[in-house]
């Protein structure tokens, strides 16, 4: 019966991870998957995680199972990280998750519950698992411009144009901050137009939040999503702390509706019993490692200061990238990685192009010329401009 199965189609982003580690170029640079570094080349384990493990290993006295939700303390706590002022804790339900894919898995599975024809809005692009999961869960979706390759920002008319088709009772997937994979993302002012397009629609809109803090601010970029949560009288969010706790491998993720405070009980109970079918109880470590941090007001204020200081480095880094680029090719072709905010950029090349950088210079970037900033340091900022300005002459 195993003979059956067929081979699935490799994941770009670990494919490309792969190749990586086998290339025995010392000099080889990997913008790939992404995972910050810092100018050593390292994933440290954050200062703040360090110390609330420590105190996690002294006062835990039991690994008995917690809840299907996960424990409530933690879901309180992210969702005010996460909404702020915008949470209505009466019309919240919520369920931790084996990571932000674990979330968007489960968000995905209750769409299905509800109303299985509802048809998914994802951006062109989207993050490639988004389609692979929908795919694989069998939930229709179609794309809505969001990326123009020419110029490197949203193209928001084509935006506002396709979402003006979205039937009543279907999903519009939206990136909360530090869209991946083009690192483009919409303004105050466009995030409130939005909103108001999917109220009138009669939509509802479901937030993949993976790197609050990584873009302009944790208050900044949980902007969008707050106005959403304001406007809307339905919707789901799909939280990471993977990146900006830095506990990708802890799988702590956070799925959570808000609907009609008559619906709560319902929802919550939908969510259970998903996490009950899929997995069970959902992993307890990083989620304990982060209300550990959130609920101490020292450990909050080192973890708030390392991830600054993480988001003002890739910000330096894009600076420099912009600058170094507008020196080489003489043009203002990619001052747009200056504007760009999160870990990520589209550069817009083509696959021949990202193929030769990989080739020539040992750099990798995901095919559809999609880089991870964290990947770089001030050494190799001008080797990667070389390169891309060598793929132009
Ligand atoms: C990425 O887009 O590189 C990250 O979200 C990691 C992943 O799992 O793909």
């Amino acid at each position: 019966m195993l003979g059956n199965l067929k081979d699935q189609p490799a994941d770009k982003i670990l494919a490309l991870m792969a190749s990586y580690r086998e290339d025995p170029r010392a000099e080889k640079i990997d913008l790939g998957v992404g995972v910050y570094k810092d100018a050593q080349g390292n994933t440290p384990i954050m200062r703040a995680v360090k110390e609330a493990e420590a105190r996690l290993l002294k006062s835990e006295t039991t690994k008995s199972y917690v809840a299907l939700a996960g424990d409530p303390a933690y879901a309180k706590a992210l969702s005010e990280l996460i909404l702020g002022d915008a949470l209505a804790a009466d019309r919240m339900a919520a369920v931790a998750t084996p990571g932000g894919t674990g979330a968007f898995r489960q968000g995905v599975d209750l769409v299905r519950m509800a109303n299985p024809d509802a048809t998914f809005h994802v951006s062109a692009p989207t993050w490639p698992n988004h389609l692979s999961i929908l795919k694989t869960v069998g939930q229709p979706f179609v794309e809505y411009r969001y990326f123009d390759n020419a110029t490197g920002e949203v193209d928001f008319d084509g935006m506002m144009e396709d979402l003006g088709k979205v039937a009543s009772g279907d999903v519009v997937l939206v990136h909360g901050c530090c869209h991946n994979p083009t690192g483009a993302n919409l303004t105050e002012a466009q995030w409130e137009a939005v909103a108001d397009l999917i109220g009138e629609r009669g939509a509802i809109a479901f937030v993949d939040l993976a790197y609050q803090g990584f873009g302009d601010g944790l208050e900044e970029d949980a902007t969008g999503t707050r106005i959403l949560a304001r406007k809307l009288p339905e919707m789901l969010i799909g939280a990471s702390c993977s990146k900006n706790f830095g506990i990708y491998r802890e799988r702590t993720g956070l799925l959570m509706g808000l609907c009609d405070p008559a619906h709560v009980k319902t929802v919550q109970g939908n969510m259970n019993h998903l996490n009950r079918q899929n997995f069970s109880f959902p992993p307890d470590h990083g989620a304990r490692i982060v209300t550990t941090i959130l609920n101490d007001a020292e450990l909050t204020a080192d973890w708030k200061a390392e991830l600054e200081e993480m988001r003002t480095g890739m910000l330096a880094l894009r600076e420099q990238l912009a600058a170094e680029l507008r020196r080489l090719t003489n043009s203002d072709r990619f001052d747009f990685i200056a504007r760009h905010r999160g870990m990520f950029s589209r550069l817009g090349l083509s696959p021949e192009q990202v193929e030769a950088i990989r080739k020539d210079f040992a750099v990798y970037i995901v095919g559809d010329s999609r880089i991870n900033v964290a990947g770089l340091n001030e050494e190799t900022v001008p080797k990667l401009a070389q390169a891309i300005a060598a793929t132009y002459e």
